[in-house]
C-alpha cells in the first residue's frame, strides 16, 4: 500500500512529465491505480487531484467523465455535474449525473435552478428530476405542485415529472384524495394518473378526476394513448375550418384569422402528444407572446383578450373574435395578465373522439418547408 503510494507521488512528479502525451498516459495510469486501490482520497492529495482533472478534462462530455467523478469520489464537481446534467435531462449520461449532485447534497444547487427567474431553465432542471425518480428527487418535486406561488407551468412540469416514478403518482393519488390538488392541474393529473401501469392507481383515480368528455359525453382515454392513435388527414383539415372552428383563431399556411399563433409549421415544434394538451388543456403551457390580458376601464367595462400593441396613449387587446379595441390610457384603470388561455378549453366536446384525432393528424403533417 506504501509502496504504491510512493509510485504514485514519483509519477505525478517525475521530470519525464513534459511532453502532453506523456503527461496524459501517467495520467491514465494514475486513474486506472486509483480506481484499483480504492482506499486513496483523491481529494486529501492536491497533486493527485490535478491529475484526475487533467485527465478528466479530456473526457468531458463523455459518460466516462460521471462515472469517474462517481467512482474516485471526486469532491467539488457540483457544477459541472449540474451543467452536464441540464445539457440531456432525459439521457442516461445527464440522470447520473443529477443522481450523484442529488447524493452528494447538491439539492441546493438544483433548487436555486428551479426558483431562478429562468423559466425554461426551470422546466429543464424539473424534467431532470423527474427522469431520476429517487426519493431525493421526488422530495424536491412534491412542494412545488401545490405552491401557489410558482407558475401554473412550473406546477404543471412538476405534476408531469412526478408521473414518471411510483413514489410520484402516489403522491399524486394522495393529493387528490385528500382534495389538495389545485384545480387547473385536475388535467395534468389525470392523465398523469389515467396511464399509470398501476390497476389500483388507475382504479382509484376513477373515483375522484374524470378526463375531458367528447361529443358524445364520452370521456378521452389520457393524451398519451391518444397520441398512439392515427386519423385521417383531409378529414381533420375539413374539421379545422368548419366545426373544431380552429380557422377562427389560427392560420394555416395565409387562411384564417391571427388570434392564436399560426399553425403553418406546427408539425415540427409540437409532438402529437402536446398537440392534444395544447387543445383539450390550453392554460397548461401559454405559447409567449399570447398571454391573455384584461384590461379594466374607468368606467367599471372589462376588455379581455391578447394586448397586440401598446404605445405611450393606448393599448390595443384583440377578443378571441379577433377584434382589436384601442383604449386609451386615460380610460384605462389597470391591466391584469391572466393565467386563462384565449384558446377555449373544451373545442373537443364538438368532435368525436376520432375527429379530434383527425385534427391533430392533420395539424402534425403542417411542418417547415424542407423538413
Ligand atoms: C378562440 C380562439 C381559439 C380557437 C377557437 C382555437 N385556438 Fe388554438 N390557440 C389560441 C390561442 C390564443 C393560443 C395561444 C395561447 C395558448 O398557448 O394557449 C392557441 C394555441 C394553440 C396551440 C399551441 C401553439 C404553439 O405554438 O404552441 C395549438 C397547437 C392550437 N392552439 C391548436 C388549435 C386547434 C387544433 C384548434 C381547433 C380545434 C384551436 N387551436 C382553436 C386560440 C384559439
Amino acid at each position: 500500500m506504501r509502496s504504491l503510494l510512493a509510485l504514485l507521488a514519483l509519477m505525478v512528479t517525475s521530470p519525464m512529465a513534459r511532453a502532453d502525451e506523456a503527461q496524459a498516459a501517467k495520467d491514465a495510469t494514475i486513474v486506472e491505480t486509483l480506481l484499483r486501490i480504492k482506499t486513496v482520497d483523491v481529494n486529501a492529495n492536491a497533486k493527485l487531484k490535478e491529475a484526475v482533472l487533467r485527465h478528466l478534462e479530456l473526457h468531458k462530455g463523455t459518460p466516462k467523465y460521471v462515472d469517474l467523478v462517481d467512482r474516485l469520489n471526486l469532491q467539488g464537481m457540483e457544477e459541472e455535474l449540474l451543467s452536464i446534467a441540464l445539457a440531456a435531462p432525459a439521457s442516461t449520461q445527464g440522470v447520473h449525473a443529477g443522481e450523484l449532485l442529488l447524493k452528494r447534497s447538491g439539492a441546493d444547487l438544483i433548487v436555486a435552478e428551479i426558483t431562478g427567474d429562468d423559466e425554461e431553465l426551470a422546466k429543464k432542471t424539473i424534467l431532470l428530476l423527474g427522469y431520476i425518480g429517487n426519493p431525493d428527487s421526488i422530495a424536491i418535486l412534491k412542494p412545488l405542485v401545490i405552491d401557489q406561488h410558482q407558475s401554473r407551468s412550473i406546477r404543471t412540469a412538476a405534476a408531469n415529472a412526478l408521473g414518471r416514478s411510483r413514489l410520484g403518482e402516489r403522491y399524486l393519488l394522495r393529493l387528490v384524495q385528500d382534495t389538495r390538488l389545485p384545480a387547473d392541474l385536475n388535467f395534468t393529473v389525470a392523465n398523469v394518473l389515467y396511464a399509470s401501469t398501476d390497476d389500483s392507481i388507475r382504479a382509484e383515480v376513477a373515483k375522484h378526476l374524470v378526463l375531458p368528455a367528447t361529443a358524445g359525453s364520452k370521456p378521452l382515454p389520457p393524451v398519451s394513448e391518444l397520441a398512439k392513435r392515427s386519423g385521417d388527414v383531409a378529414h381533420g383539415q375539413e374539421l379545422f375550418k368548419t366545426k373544431a372552428t380552429c380557422i377562427k383563431c389560427h392560420k394555416v399556411r395565409g387562411e384564417g384569422k391571427e388570434v392564436g399563433p399560426d399553425l403553418s409549421e406546427i408539425g415540427s415544434k409540437l409532438s402529437r402528444e402536446a398537440m392534444f394538451v395544447s387543445i383539450l388543456d390550453p392554460s397548461a403551457g401559454i405559447s409567449h407572446n399570447y398571454e391573455t390580458y384584461s384590461a379594466i376601464l374607468d368606467s367599471g367595462n372589462i376588455v379581455t383578450g391578447l394586448k397586440v400593441s401598446e404605445t405611450d396613449d393606448s393599448i390595443t387587446i384583440r377578443s378571441a373574435e379577433s377584434i382589436d379595441k384601442v383604449i386609451s390610457k386615460d380610460e384605462l384603470e389597470e391591466v391584469i395578465k391572466s393565467s386563462v388561455s384565449l384558446m377555449p378549453a373544451d373545442l373537443q366536446k364538438t368532435m368525436s373522439e376520432q375527429e379530434l384525432v383527425d385534427v391533430v393528424e392533420f395539424i402534425a403533417t403542417l411542418k417547415k418547408p424542407g423538413a
